[in-house]
């Protein structure tokens, strides 16, 4: 009889284990969505230049550095190429983040974007290459400026009342 009630708990608390599994994927399938729809809406989006700290030419610009120097790890639309950007990859490396607003770039200010664009990661144990003597300091610029432009207007200024952009 007790073993009874012992195989019947483990099985009520096993399934709720597994719908809360259930629950999270299905968390996680909005949450993909949601970014699906950040990224088709704001893929160049430069109407928002006026409330911003870059101009419409800077977006343009970046976008094309962005294409030539970091798509290839950071994805086209700076989306992230990989599921998880917080898991590690089997070399125990982690891989690039989405930078479009949906990770967490946007907690850095503009210094601190700016000198991991000069210094990469691989000094801190990450894999990013230093672009200290690949870009000039306008591509630098344009380049933050084309992946701020991607992120949403609360992001933006939730970010730009944290670290008044210079
Ligand atoms: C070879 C792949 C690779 C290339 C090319 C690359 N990155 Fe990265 N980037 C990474 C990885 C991996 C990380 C995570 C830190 C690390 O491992 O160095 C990262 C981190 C970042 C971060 C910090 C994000 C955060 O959430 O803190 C920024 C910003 C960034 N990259 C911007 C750029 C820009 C802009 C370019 C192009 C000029 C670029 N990256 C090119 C791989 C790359």
């Amino acid at each position: 009889m007790l073993n009874k009630f012992v195989t019947l708990s483990f099985i009520a608390s096993l399934s709720i284990f597994l719908a809360a599994c259930d629950k999270s994927d299905i968390e996680e399938a909005k949450k993909v969505t949601v970014s699906n729809e950040v990224k088709q809406v704001t893929s160049t989006n430069t109407s928002n230049t006026q409330r911003r700290w870059y101009s419409t030419a800077q977006v343009l610009r970046g976008k094309k550095v962005f294409k030539d120097n970091c798509a290839v790890c950071h994805g086209e639309r700076a989306q992230g190429l990989v599921k998880d950007w917080q898991k590690p990859l089997p070399d125990g490396k982690y891989p690039a983040p989405p930078l479009n607003g949906t990770a967490h770039a946007w907690h850095h200010s503009k210094d601190l974007l700016l000198r991991t664009v000069n210094n990469g990661g691989i000094a801190l144990g990450g894999t990013m290459p230093p672009f200290k003597d690949k870009l000039t300091q306008a591509e630098k610029e344009a380049v933050i400026a084309y992946v701020s432009s991607l992120w949403p207007d609360n992001i933006y200024d939730t970010w730009a009342k944290r670290n008044p952009p210079k």
